[in-house]
C-alpha cells in the first residue's frame, strides 16, 4: 500500500531522493550537513552579513513561530484565516485537483479549511506538506488524520525545490503557499523559485499565494515587533541553531533585535545588532572574525506587495491569475493562479 502510494505521488526521478522517516513522513536525502554548514558561514562573512531564512525554524523557532501568530499585533494570520474561510470552498471548486501541496507548510492549521473542502467536494485526496521542520509536520500529520481520514497524507521534510521537484506531474494539483512566505524571498530568491515552480507544474495544475499587501507603516511595524518581545526572541533564536550548526560561539546575551521598515524597498528588515563585540570562533574552519559593536546582520526580511503588480509579474512566469481574494480593509491578498497553457 505504501510503496504503491509513493509511487503515485512521486515523479519517478524525484522518488529517488525521498527515504520513509515515519509515519506518513519522507525525508529528503539532498540536505547534506557540510553543504549547509558552508553556505552558512559564506553567508555570515558576506558584507553585509545576514542569514538564510530556514535556519531559523529549529523547533524552538517553530514553537516561537506559532506564538507570533496569535499576537494581537500580528494581523497576517487571522486576516488570511477569515479570507480562507469565506473562500476555500471556492477555491478549491475552481481548482479542481486531487493532490494539495503546501509549501513551507509548518502545522497547515490553516489549510485545514482547504482539506475540509476538498474532502466535502471530492470525498477524498491527497495532502502532502513540505516543511524543513519534522515537528511541524508531525503536528499537521496528527490532526489531518484526525480530522479528515478520507486524505492520504503524505509529508515532505526538506526544501521546497527538492518537494517540488518530486510530485507526479500528471496528478492534478493546487500548490499552496500561505502565510506571505513568498515576502520572505529576494527578488533574487523570488525569481529561482518561481522559475523552477512553473516548471514543475502540470498543465491542469494550480497555485494559491497570500501575500501580505503594503500598507500604513505603522501597523507593519507593529507586526515585527510585538510588545511580549516573542518576535524578539524568534529572531535572535536563530543563532542557537547557528551555533548548533557551526560549534560557533554567538552570544544572545550580547545582541539585540531591531526592526526596520524599509520604506523604498517596501519590507520590513530584521536584524540582529551586537550589543558588545564578540569573537566568533567556528571550530572546523581556519576562520575567526569580530561582529562589532554596533553592527547588524540581516537575519529576515518581509517585503509587502502590491497584489496588482504581483499578478502582472507572476504572469511572466507562466501563471495566469484567475481570482484575487482581499479582506475588507485591503490587508492581505490571496490570488489563485494557473499554470499558462503552453504558448
Ligand atoms: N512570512 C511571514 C511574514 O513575513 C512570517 C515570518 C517570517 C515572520 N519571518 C518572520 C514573522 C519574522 C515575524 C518575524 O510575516
Amino acid at each position: 500500500m505504501e510503496k504503491q502510494n509513493q509511487r503515485r505521488i512521486f515523479s519517478g526521478a524525484g522518488a529517488e531522493l525521498w527515504q520513509p522517516a515515519e509515519r506518513s513522513i519522507w525525508t529528503a536525502r539532498s540536505s547534506d550537513g557540510g553543504d549547509q554548514a558552508l553556505a552558512l558561514l559564506k553567508s555570515l562573512l558576506d558584507q553585509p552579513r545576514w542569514l538564510a531564512a530556514q535556519h531559523l525554524y529549529d523547533d524552538i523557532g517553530s514553537e516561537l513561530f506559532e506564538k507570533i501568530c496569535d499576537l494581537p499585533e500580528y494581523y497576517l494570520t487571522r486576516t488570511e484565516s477569515a479570507i480562507l474561510k469565506e473562500r476555500a470552498e471556492e477555491i478549491v471548486r475552481r481548482a479542481g485537483v486531487e493532490c494539495i501541496v503546501e509549501l513551507g507548510a509548518g502545522t497547515s492549521q490553516k489549510t485545514l479549511l482547504l482539506l475540509d473542502a476538498q474532502v466535502k467536494q471530492h470525498g477524498g485526496g491527497v495532502f502532502a506538506p513540505i516543511d524543513v521542520s519534522l515537528a511541524s509536520l508531525r503536528i499537521a500529520r496528527d490532526s489531518v488524520e484526525r480530522n479528515f481520514p478520507q486524505l492520504m497524507f503524505h509529508g515532505l521534510h526538506g526544501l521546497y525545490e527538492d518537494g517540488i521537484a518530486a510530485i507526479e506531474k500528471d496528478l492534478p494539483t493546487l500548490f499552496v503557499f500561505l502565510g506571505s512566505t513568498v515576502g520572505n524571498f529576494d527578488s533574487w530568491q523570488f525569481e529561482t523559485f518561481f522559475s523552477h515552480v512553473s516548471r514543475s507544474m502540470g498543465s491542469d495544475d494550480y497555485f494559491l499565494l497570500g501575500v501580505d499587501r503594503v500598507k500604513d507603516v505603522d501597523l507593519l511595524k507593529k507586526a515585527y515587533d510585538d510588545s511580549e518581545k516573542i518576535t524578539a526572541a524568534f529572531i535572535l533564536n536563530v543563532f542557537e541553531n547557528v551555533n548548533r550548526i557551526l560549534g560557533s560561539n554567538f552570544d544572545q546575551t550580547k545582541m539585540r533585535y531591531e526592526p526596520r521598515y524599509n520604506a523604498e524597498w517596501q519590507r520590513i528588515e530584521m536584524y540582529a545588532v551586537a550589543t558588545q563585540t564578540q569573537q566568533i570562533r567556528v571550530p572546523g574552519s581556519k576562520i575567526e572574525f569580530s561582529w562589532h559593536k554596533g553592527e547588524r546582520i540581516l537575519v529576515e526580511i518581509s517585503r509587502k506587495f502590491d497584489p496588482e503588480q504581483l499578478q502582472a509579474q507572476l504572469r511572466c512566469f507562466g501563471l495566469d491569475p484567475v481570482a484575487h481574494y482581499t479582506d475588507k480593509k485591503d490587508w492581505f491578498s490571496l490570488v489563485l493562479f494557473k499554470k499558462a497553457a503552453r504558448r
